[in-house]
């Protein structure tokens, strides 16, 4: 059986960003902006990006495409040894994310539907009530879970080409073209600029350990980088893409979504007089509250939600094709099986993450509700240590092999190969081991 690949290298970058771009962007990062002091989170968020960030999504672009396997085949092809448990605990993590991711994913399906059924547009709702009384019921988030993950699959099933890359193409631009549009609107409300100014206005002072662990996990996150998503989507790439260059786009892309995206929300919430650091509700509750003062809406605002929709489903595809990268190549099933499976497993491990919102808060593991649990244990730990032992990987112990993807067997220039390499041995390394040092022991 021959290994699938990309259709082009446009679809390559588009199905990364898209993997890159999703909840994390939109949905995440402009409340954590509010959880952690604005505009000194924005900064620090930006420098670990393009430092730590761009190693290491170059690095598993690098040895996915060097390997043409898996994550677990990956490290394993490329030296063995205990290398593919950065592999093995890639594909896990992936799993446990979309058990919560899918969920939230399922909430975007439902605004999109509240938006047009007049659940979200009639004049004095109380979005905030809406919002808990809506995550916290025991069967509504849920039929909408399993929707999202229904959609995920049947993306899935398809492929590489002819479904992942398919509806990245087409997904991906729509979802930029909405932005720009909702950022015109939210930035001209009244009393937008103390948001903006929040926003963009660092407060240094803000800065502390628990911040930079929050940008650092965000980046992991946001970024797909950590738990192998790259190096499996990497491995479908054939040799005449730019790696360096493809990076570039990748991170630019993502990074200018969630910049972007905290434009919509930040000045809304100042305008409305929300509190900023409301957490995960701020998009499901203050944007609706934009979509009802504006003219038409509740077009925009259906248009938004589904948007949302898309972009978690770009990047749910690709949690759920890093498990089924690996069957598919280990364990010689077909796509059809792995897919099936894992998304069936995937779809049970989201009932008790979304119960946990409602009925089945009160039942605590590590002091956490079970889909902060998943979150902390993704985001907070195996992430950036799967990062960490990726870095090390890709500096010290294939770094010819490393060096020979960057510039395509030298017939490429790419002038920051040694600052690549430095940032992989040394800088990459020393700060997630001490962020996260520092992140956990408080
Ligand atoms: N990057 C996505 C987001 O920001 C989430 C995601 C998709 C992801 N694939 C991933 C995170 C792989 C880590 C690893 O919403």
């Amino acid at each position: 059986m021959t290994r699938e690949h990309w259709g082009s290298r446009l679809g390559f970058i588009l199905a990364a960003a898209g993997s890159a771009v999703g909840l994390g962007n939109v949905w995440k990062f402009p409340y954590l902006v509010g959880q952690n002091g604005g505009a000194a989170f924005v900064v620090t968020y930006l420098v670990l990006v393009l430092t730590i960030g761009a190693t290491g999504m170059l690095a598993e672009m690098a040895i996915g495409r060097a390997a043409q396997r898996n994550p677990v085949g990956a490290f394993a092809a490329l030296k063995g040894g205990f290398w593919p448990v950065t592999g093995y605990l890639g594909v896990i993590c992936g799993f446990l994310i979309l058990g919560f991711y899918s969920v939230i994913g399922g909430w975007t399906i439902a605004y999109t539907v509240k938006m047009l059924d007049g659940t979200l547009t009639a004049p004095g709702l109380d979005f905030a009530g809406i919002f808990s009384g809506f995550v916290a019921d025991p069967l509504e988030p849920l039929l909408y879970h399993a929707v999202f993950m229904a959609l995920t699959i049947g993306v899935v099933l398809k492929g590489v080409a002819a479904g992942i890359e398919r509806w990245n193409k087409i997904l991906m631009p729509s979802l930029l073209v909405l932005l720009v549009v909702l950022i015109l609107r939210a930035v001209t409300l009244d009393g937008a600029m103390a948001g903006v100014e929040f926003y963009l206005r660092p407060d240094f002072s803000k800065i502390n350990a628990d911040v930079v662990l929050a940008a650092l996990s965000q980046a992991f996150f946001s970024l797909s980088i950590g738990m192998g998503a790259m190096i499996t989507y990497g491995s479908y790439l054939t040799r005449d893409q730019n790696l360096p260059r493809s990076t570039v786009m990748v991170v630019g892309l993502d990074t200018g979504v969630a910049i972007l995206a905290g434009l919509i929300v930040m000045p809304a919430v100042f305008a409305f007089g929300v509190a900023p650091g409301a957490g995960p509700g701020l998009t499901f509750i203050t944007l609706p509250g934009v979509f009802q003062q504006m003219p038409g809406g509740m077009l925009f605002g259906a248009a938004f939600f589904l948007l949302l929709l898309f972009a978690a489903l770009t990047s749910s595809v690709s949690l759920l094709e890093v498990p089924v990268a690996y069957l598919i190549d280990e364990l010689k099933v077909s796509r059809r099986t792995a897919v099936l499976v894992l998304g069936g497993i995937a779809f049970l491990i989201g009932i008790p993450s979304s119960l946990s919102l409602g009925i089945w808060a009160e039942f605590k593991l590590f002091g956490l509700p079970f889909l902060d649990l998943l979150d902390f244990i993704t985001s907070k730990l195996i992430m950036p240590v799967g990062g960490l032992l990726m870095c090390l990987f890709a500096g010290w112990v294939v770094w010819p092999v490393m060096r020979r993807e960057a510039t395509n067997d030298g017939t490429a220039r790419f002038l920051l190969l040694p600052v690549w390499n430095w940032l992989l041995k040394v800088v990459a390394p020393a700060a997630i081991a001490w962020i996260l040092i520092q992140g956990l022991i408080g």
